[in-house]
């Protein structure tokens, strides 16, 4: 570090089990670009302040995580189109007056699928959970033109109001919501399912958010947000049944690239994207 160093940063509470300051330090390195980015936990009542200040400061950009999402979009002197309609920022981006916000779990979770080659376009899609992830999922899901989109939700009044939230962007197709107990009740085709709820991660690796072999024999690609454990039960199953499988790992990858193109204008090429893959893998698997 010197006079010439840009600093970026993620605020977010807890903060300390990021895996973001490894891939943008690995990044920048690579990249041979002077930047620093190091992990903020400011304290809810102070989170406009933070924001007015790390820009004060001159700082370069900014990622945001739980539970700011929403919150920070207050601050901002911009927001994205998709972002706004997600209702979720974050990735902040330094302009001529405040920071302007995306999504770039979004943009994110669209590349790590098209890395593995999995389209959405006309595809069944059926989505767990109803939290931020699952919206993010959703509304890719129609954004890409699938074919149907179910949600299913232990609680089902969530999935109802995430549907509402993301159905008044599309006409071709609407997310239906559904109980996530109602799986047999899916129509009879095969499915691209995306697992977004919290079953099954560390340390309750030997849980999975449906428990039948029944809902797993109608996937053909199963993707879980979740990468700690690795492989979870949710994609334990899925494989058993014969689906490709694929966790959440690149999900944040990508989302990370992308943030870090944003702030710095440049492409990240693939090759350097694996590069950070294979660091982050090691790290989980530590
Ligand atoms: P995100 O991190 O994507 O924003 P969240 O808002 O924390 O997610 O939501 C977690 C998701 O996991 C929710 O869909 C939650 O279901 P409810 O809306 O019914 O709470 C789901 N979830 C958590 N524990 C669960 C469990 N034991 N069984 C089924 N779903 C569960």
């Amino acid at each position: 570090m010197d006079g010439k160093t840009r600093v970026c940063g993620l605020m977010a509470n807890p903060v300390e089990h990021t895996l973001s300051p490894l891939l943008h330090n690995t990044l920048s390195k690579k990249q041979g670009l002077n930047r620093i980015y190091v992990p903020f936990k400011p304290v809810a009542e102070g989170l406009d302040s933070a924001v007015k200040g790390a820009y004060a400061l001159n700082i370069l950009g900014l990622n945001v995580s739980i539970p700011y999402k929403q919150e920070v979009m207050k601050s901002l002197c911009a927001i994205d189109e998709n972002a706004a309609r997600i209702g979720a920022v974050n990735t902040l981006v330094r302009m001529e007056n405040g920071y302007k916000g995306y999504n770039t779990d979004l943009a994110g979770l669209k590349r790590a699928l098209d890395i593995e080659e999995i389209f959405l376009n006309e595809q069944n899609v059926v989505i767990l959970g109803a939290g931020g992830t699952a919206k993010t999922a959703a509304y890719l899901s129609c954004m890409e033109g699938a074919s149907s989109v179910y949600l299913l939700n232990r609680t089902v009044t969530r999935a109802e109001q995430l549907a509402k939230e993301v159905n008044k962007w599309f006409t071709d197709v609407q997310v239906i919501p559904m109980a996530l107990t109602d799986w047999p009740l899916l129509p009879e085709k095969k499915y691209l399912a995306i697992q977004t709820t919290s079953v099954g991660m560390h340390p309750n690796i030997q849980e999975a958010p449906i428990e039948k072999k029944e809902f797993y024999s109608r996937l053909h690609t199963a993707v879980d947000i979740i990468y700690t454990p690795f492989q979870t039960k949710f994609m334990e199953y899925a494989k058993k049944s014969g689906a490709r499988t694929t966790n959440g790992l690149k999900m944040l990858l990508y989302q990370g690239i992308i943030a870090y193109e944003l702030w710095n204008g440049t492409d990240v090429p693939e090759e350097t994207a694996k590069y950070l893959y294979e660091c982050m893998k090691k790290e989980l698997l530590r």
